[in-house]
Parts: C-alpha cells; structure tokens; sequence
C-alpha cells in the first residue's frame, strides 16, 4: 500500500516535474523495495487473489485525468461495506460485496472510451452496447473458479426492483440482497461524481433522487435504511477514504476469499497463480485492441528464450508471467496516440514512456508481485543506459527484462501497426542484430538469431495454441 501511495504521487507529478529527477528517485526507490524473492512457491494465493482482484478494481478508472480523486468504485466499495455491517449482514457477504462493488463496471472495459464519455445522446445500439459491460463483467469474474455469487452480483447491479432494469429483468427479491445495496450506493456516488454531460451534484440531490426512485428502482424499505444510516452516520461516501473504513478492511475484505474454492486458491499450487494473472493479462488486453494477442506473444518468445539459456523454472515462470504484463500500463494511454500515424510531439511521448511505471504501479500493486512488477517495468531499459523510465544499463536491469527486451522488440516489428505494416521475421532479425550491444542483451540477442528465422513463426504459435485464453466477451 505504501508502494502504492507513493506511486500515486509519481503519478501526480509526471507531467510537471522533471523526469531525470522523477525516475532517478523511483529508481532508488524501487530498488530499496525489492530484495526477498517475491514468488515463493508458499505464498498464500488466497490473499493474493483479493489483491489482485483490487488492482483490477482500478484498471477501469486509471486511464481518467481525474484518477486520483475519481474512484468511484472504490467509494461504493467501501459505502457498501458501512451499510452492510450496519445492517448486520454476515462476513463472507460482506466480503463478497465489497469485491461486486469494486467490480461492478469492470465490465466497462470492453466498452469503448469514447461512447463511454459521449455528451450527446446515445442511440439504441450505442445504449445496448454500455448495457453490455453488466453481462461481460460477469462472465470475467466467472472465469474464475468458485466466483459464481460474486459475477452474478456484478451482472445485476442494473436491475430494478420493479423489473424493468437489466440484463435479465429480475424483480423484487429475486434481486439478492447485497446487490440491491449496491445499486443504492451506485447511484448515491454517481450522482455526485462528475461525469462528461453533467457537473457532479449535492449529496442532498443524490438523496432526493433516491427517495423518487422508492419502488421503482430500488427496495422502498432498504432505501429508508439505507439513507438513514448514511445520514446518521453523517457519511458522505464522495469523501474518500472514509476515516473508520481502515478497520472494516482488515476485518472483512482482508481475509481469505470465502466464496471460491479455498483448496484452489489457497494451495501453494502456481496454477492458481496463472489462472489469476493471465485473466489479469486478458483484461487489460482487451481495454484496448493495440496490444491484444501482443503480451501473449512476448511472453511466449521470452520464456522460449530462457529455456534456450538453460535458465531455472523459477525464471521461466517469472518471466512468462512479466511478459504477459509488460504493458499493463498502457491502458493509461489514450487510443489515439497508440494508433497515431504521424510523429508522435514530445509530449505525447512523454505518455507512452510513462506505459512502463504505470505497469509498475498496476501489478505492484500486490506485494507478492512486486519482483515482477519490476521486471516488466524495465522492459523499455536499454542495454547502453539510453532507455527509460530509470535509464538502468546492463547488469542494473534484471536479466529477464533484457529477454522481455528482445522478445518485445521482435514482435513490436513482425506485427502490423498504425506506423508500420507487418515485417518478415529476418528483417526483424537484421534490425536487432544492428541494436546488440546498444539497445538490447547481446547475450539474449544472440539466443535468438540462433533460432532459423523460418523456423520462429512456428515455435511461438505452437505454444500459444495452449494457452487457451480466457474469452472476454
Ligand atoms: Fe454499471
Ligand atoms: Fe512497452
Ligand atoms: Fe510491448
């Protein structure tokens, strides 16, 4: 959390404050925080999980300039959390609505920005495709194991009590309990939040709007007490972190997850560790088509690469689980840079090189990822000490990013994009044989040229054909 906060604050300053200055002091920083190796095979997954599933709680709002003080899903989150306890609600419950509350757009992300942010009235198509995030949302915390309740809850957080909400029209209390708390919240911080067509309004506003709503949209009587327990309370969610929320965190949300299968999560089993990340891969895929398939590839290239050198399956593992999140933080960028075909202006440059401490700030998030975190974050280093964000030379940046390195730059030039089309696998080859030494690992590059160019298309294909990656809509 510590790392978080302190990422949060090289967030703010990004664009203003020198970036020497800025990435030599994540540099210290980052490196006084590594040490312990962080993917022990004992590691508790089950905690693991919650963190993640926080992370991703994130990732829908990251890429807002208002990031920091948005946070909306984090305010129903910990509103949902108040009223539930003050409703005498059980633990596991508790826990699992957090979690829903956190998640409930999540779905979102397959939406694109800009009908999300459209001022203008959207037609029925447009409509029918932000309805949507309700149904996906679902099926990506469905994949999951043992995540049933919790998906279910995040598909009907637009349900009406009367039936007439969506997707699936459910009335009165075929709507669980939890959820209809959650539509409550929902709309209390949406009111006050501000949004592309409105300014944000009072919590007054908010309260009346709900009360209007009393049998139609939510449960006549759970409004009463919801609204009463917020006015008791002098709870205004907008303000966020609600002071006493510390201890209800530590006492319901962070504890092993009740809801899935505990022997799964909580085995010292690096399956489950997979199962988590490559979800978290796909998801942040799937945010935006420029990088789809990419961090699939690159991961695959990298670990071929490691397993050419003769590296430990420790190192194969890690190095498979920072390639598929190397670019993590590019969610943050807009999608009109990413597919620009002209130069790029310095200060968009500026955007795309800050993909790197972002993917370092999105996984890090979870202690337990934070070595790979690093990893992935370095990927952009140049072997010579020209690249970025830390301008690390050699043996200053871990060994697997250099591989990520190559893998990366392989595939970045053998793919199709906005600026360039799709290039053989020897003209890639020529291009980082020229860079070794330069940008890239001469031991790495050298691994790689030693594999047939004609023979290279194939090996990565045969091994993403077993990846069987979660379907995300
Ligand atoms: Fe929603
Ligand atoms: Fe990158
Ligand atoms: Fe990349």
């Amino acid at each position: 959390m510590m790392l978080k906060a302190f990422c949060h604050v090289i967030q703010a300053f990004l664009d203003k404050v020198n970036y020497g200055y800025i990435f030599e002091f994540l540099k210290i920083r980052v490196i006084n925080n590594l040490g312990a190796d962080m993917l022990k095979k004992s590691y508790d997954n089950s905690l693991l999980l919650n963190e993640i599933l926080e992370s991703m709680g994130t990732i829908i709002e990251f890429d807002l300039e208002d990031y920091e003080t948005h946070q909306h899903a984090v305010r129903v989150a910990e509103g949902a959390v108040f009223v539930a306890e003050k409703m005498g609600l059980d633990a596991d419950t508790i826990q699992k609505l957090y979690f829903a509350a956190l998640l409930h757009d999540i779905g979102k992300i397959t939406v694109s920005a800009d009908l999300l942010h459209k001022r203008e009235r959207l037609t029925d198509d447009e409509y029918s495709q932000v309805k949507n995030h309700t149904v996906t949302g679902s099926r990506i915390i469905a994949s999951l194991p043992g995540m049933t309740s919790l998906a279910s809850w995040v598909r009907w957080h637009h349900e009406w009590w009367d039936g007439s909400g969506y997707p699936d029209g459910l009335k009165e209390a075929e709507i669980p309990l939890p959820v209809q708390i959650l539509s409550i919240l929902d709309m209390f911080d949406s009111i006050q939040t501000p949004r592309a067509d409105r300014d944000p309004r009072q919590k007054e506003e908010a309260v009346r709007i709900i009360t209007e709503q009393r049998g139609t949209h939510f449960n006549p009587e759970l409004v009463d007490i919801v609204l009463e327990l917020i006015h008791d309370s002098h709870v205004s969610i907008s303000e966020k972190p609600h002071r006493d929320f510390a201890a209800l965190k530590k006492k319901y949300v962070d504890v092993p997850f009740h809801d899935s299968d505990k022997n799964f999560w909580q085995s010292s089993n690096i399956e489950s560790l997979y199962y988590i990340l490559k979800l978290f891969a796909d998801v942040i895929d799937s945010k935006n088509e420029y990088t789809r398939g990419h961090s699939t590839r690159v991961s695959v290239l990298a670990k071929i690469l490691c397993e050419k050198m003769g590296m430990p399956h420790e190192d194969l593992l890690k190095v498979e689980i920072a390639g598929l999140l190397h670019d993590a933080g590019k969610v943050t960028i807009p999608i009109e840079i990413l597919n620009k075909q002209d130069s790029l202006t310095e200060e968009e440059w500026a955007i795309v090189r800050a993909h790197t401490t972002k993917t370092f700030e999105i996984i890090g998030y979870s202690a337990a990822l934070r070595e790979i975190a690093f990893i992935a974050a370095c990927h952009h280093e140049r072997y010579d000490g020209n690249g970025y964000p830390m301008k690390l030379a050699k043996d200053e940046i871990p060994f697997l990013s250099h591989v990520i390195a190559v893998a990366d730059t392989y595939d970045a030039v053998t793919s199709a994009r906005a600026y360039h089309p799709q290039r053989s696998a020897e003209y890639a080859y020529n291009i980082i044989r020229e860079v070794s030494g330069r940008q890239l690992h001469p031991d790495v590059v050298e691994t790689l040229l030693a594999i047939p160019p004609k023979h290279i298309e194939g090996i990565v294909d045969m091994h993403i054909s077993s990846y069987a990656p979660v379907q995300i809509s």
